[in-house]
């Protein structure tokens, strides 16, 4: 994945744990000093033995830390470096329909991207988010991203994910709270 990703990782750990926490699981996983170069394509590997030291050092279960780092990304990570991209639509509805459209043009700078592909359709009680990924054990990250969304859109709601599709798509509820 690109750097963007696993630079939002390390945020995340210096965030929400210390820095010293970051620079030990750094240390674990082979990394130095070097910063993460948002632009550069690193192993998937990397960001998978990364969330597992970081889980293993704050006791986290993966799940929950997953949740955790998809909120944050969306709020922090993608805010500062893509907030016109983050911006640019005028509901969260219009916003996940366009989620497939965002990642083809940030594939403009990032030619070798391999993103996910997302759906959207709308429900009495809120949305119906749809996810098919190449990657596998993300679902906790997406349902962390959407609830960034919420925030980022200023929706009241909450994020589930419930059944598969039977076309075995990935499926996220959010419902929205009624006032
Ligand atoms: C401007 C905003 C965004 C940028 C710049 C961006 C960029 C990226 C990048 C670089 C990756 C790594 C894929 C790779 O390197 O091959 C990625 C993956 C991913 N993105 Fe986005 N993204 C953005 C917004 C979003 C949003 C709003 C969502 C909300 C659901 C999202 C969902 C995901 C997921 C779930 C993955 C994990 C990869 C996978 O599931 O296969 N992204 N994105």
């Amino acid at each position: 994945m690109y750097g963007l990703v696993n630079r939002g990782l390390k945020e995340f750990i210096e965030y929400s744990a210390s820095e010293s926490t970051w620079r030990q699981i750094a240390g674990q996983v082979g990394l130095g000093d070097e910063p993460f170069v948002d632009l550069q394509q690193y192993p998937d590997e990397l960001a998978y033995d990364i969330v597992g030291a970081a889980c293993e050092a704050l006791g986290s279960p993966a799940d929950a830390f997953l949740r955790a780092f998809g909120r944050h990304w969306i709020l922090f990570t993608a805010e500062s470096a893509y907030g016109d991209l983050m911006s640019s639509s005028s509901g969260l509805y219009e916003f996940l329909e366009n989620l497939d459209r965002l990642h083809v043009s940030v594939a403009k700078s990032m030619p070798k991207l391999v993103p996910p592909n997302f759906g959207v359709e709308e429900i009495e009680a809120g949305w119906v988010v749809l996810y098919v990924s190449e990657r596998s054990g993300l679902e906790p990250m997406v349902e962390g991203l959407l609830e960034g969304l919420l925030e980022t859109f200023a929706v009241d709601g909450t994020v589930k994910q419930i059944a598969d599709s039977s076309y075995g798509e990935k499926r996220f509820l959010i419902s929205r709270s009624s006032d």
